[in-house]
């Protein structure tokens, strides 16, 4: 598979690579407006400047670089275009790691509960507490939510706080988040220290209290969105003096539950320090019409941008949804991908769901002689000859592929309340918007009649050819 063609700076890209000053910058744009590109160039630039920089002062100190991603399988492909991109040498120590891996690697090891078992634990507790089940998911998200955002020993500013990026409904009024703090997070936090274990909340905590050395100088943090206030703080903490940290961002692609203000991290980001990215150098504009269509409406955020079609370069072929069983969805989608393997070009099969969903799938490119890579959680990029690929959309995420295939998006494999403003709904409309933008040339969606995901009840019904098989 391959990583991202950088080719030379744009002039947008180069206002950014002027701005060297230390300090804190946000870049922000929508899906394919070159905001990992930029980051990467940047790094490349500032490493340089720092390295002239320790020469000429005869520091034998070397510059400490610590590049940061969301999942495993980003930090794959990022590793692979920071080793391209920045000279290996011995007065530059490059960290390029999962936040989660780099942060446990400052605490010390304890028992740690694993994810699936810490949303377990609060769903039993929000089920105990007696919260309306049909929302159980939401409610597991939003003690998520409340944990990751506030420190420990101030989860009471929950009660007063503005809930942003979580949705209009189902509601969840002071009482409710009384009860929340009383009933599900005190005995959470309870039953972790009976068991003398901890959550990866507690480990960006503690990577975040009393640090000894500050050693980073230069910081790249990518997909910044779906990281935690307490994981940013975690972050802050490390920084030398003269840091210059980068956050990439963009809230319209966030998947997980985490939003937050940049001063309760501590971080005045003025207008100056900010960019945005406009032109969209990955999608056609038909793509960037599916996808913006599908989040048209969603609440907006300043640190978010919808997919304009106007700033696309390049046109290409409408998206198609195919409406039939699985097994002929994904058939006519492998189908009209034969000639485009011919041209070198890769391919994506994504789903909201991962694991043994993809059995059938898998069986049929082994009947078809067509190999194929998994990305799911894979911390190295794959370099293989492989066109195809099989992926969950969360490990898809900044990531891209000429041609994005998604079959399957029934209604019980996403699950959501019925409500309008749904925050599990707009969280799938996000998921399923952020997979279709992965897509260079072409996209095709699938679902069965009669089990169709409500995802489709948003996407403008022009900017696709509808075709039942
Ligand atoms: N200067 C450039 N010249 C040519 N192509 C570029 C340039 N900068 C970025 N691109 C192309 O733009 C596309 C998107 O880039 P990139 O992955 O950095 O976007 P992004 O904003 O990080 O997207 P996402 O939000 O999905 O992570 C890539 O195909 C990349 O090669
Ligand atoms: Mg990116």
């Amino acid at each position: 598979m391959r990583t991202l063609r950088m080719g030379r700076p744009t002039p947008e890209q180069l206002t950014l690579l002027q701005d060297t000053g230390a300090g804190f910058r946000l870049i922000r744009g929508a899906a394919g407006s070159g905001k990992t590109a930029t980051a990467l160039f940047r790094l490349r630039q500032l490493c340089g400047a720092r390295r002239r920089r320790r020469r000429q002062m005869d520091s034998s100190e070397p510059t400490r670089v610590l590049v940061l991603t969301f999942n495993r399988t980003l930090q794959g492909y990022i590793s692979q275009l920071v080793s391209d991109q920045v000279e290996q040498s011995e007065d530059l120590v490059l960290t390029v790691d999962t936040f989660a891996h780099w942060a446990r690697s400052l605490v010390s090891r304890r028992n740690l509960l694993d994810d699936k078992d810490r949303r377990n634990q609060i769903a039993s507790l929000v089920q105990q507490a007696g919260i309306p089940t049909q929302h159980l998911d939401y409610y597991v998200d939003e003690i998520e939510y409340v944990l990751g955002r506030f420190h420990p020993d101030h989860l009471a500013s929950y009660l007063r706080a503005t809930r942003s990026g979580r949705g209009r409904a189902p509601a969840v009024s002071q009482e409710l988040r009384k009860k929340l703090l009383d009933k599900v997070v005190g005995p959470y936090t309870a039953l972790k220290s009976e068991r003398g274990k901890v959550d990866w909340n507690d480990v960006a905590v503690e990577a975040a209290a009393g640090v000894p050395n500050k050693q980073y100088e230069i910081v790249v943090v990518d997909e910044a969105q779906d990281l935690s206030a307490n994981q940013i703080r975690a972050i802050c903490a490390h920084l030398s003096n003269d840091h210059v940290t980068t956050f990439i961002m963009d809230a319209v692609q966030r998947i997980y539950p985490q939003s937050f203000a940049w001063v309760e991290v501590g971080i005045d980001m003025r207008p100056q320090m900010v960019h945005t990215l406009k032109r969209n150098y990955r999608n056609t504009r038909q793509i960037a019409r599916l996808a913006s269509s599908l989040i048209h409406g969603l609440p907006p955020d300043p640190d978010g941008a919808v997919p304009d079609p106007s700033e696309c370069a390049a046109d290409g072929p409408r998206p198609i949804v195919y409406i039939g069983n699985f097994s002929v969805q994904l058939g006519r989608m492998l189908d009209a991908m034969e000639p485009q393997l011919l041209n070198g070009d890769e391919v994506a099969i994504i789903h909201p769901r991962g694991g043994r969903w993809f059995g059938f799938t898998k069986s049929v490119l082994q009947e078809r002689r067509i190999s194929y890579c998994e990305l799911t959680r894979n911390p190295v990029w794959p370099t293989g000859p492989e066109q195809f690929a099989l992926s969950t959309i969360h490990s898809a995420k900044g990531l891209e592929f000429d041609h994005v295939l998604m079959p399957g998006l029934s209604k019980q494999l996403t699950l959501h309340g019925e409500e309008d403003g749904d925050g599990t709904l707009d969280n799938l409309r996000r998921l399923v918007a952020m997979g279709i933008g992965r897509a260079r040339k072409t996209v095709m969606l699938g679902y069965k009649p009669g089990d169709r995901s409500a995802v489709f009840d948003f996407i403008d019904p022009t900017t696709y050819d509808a075709v039942e098989v």
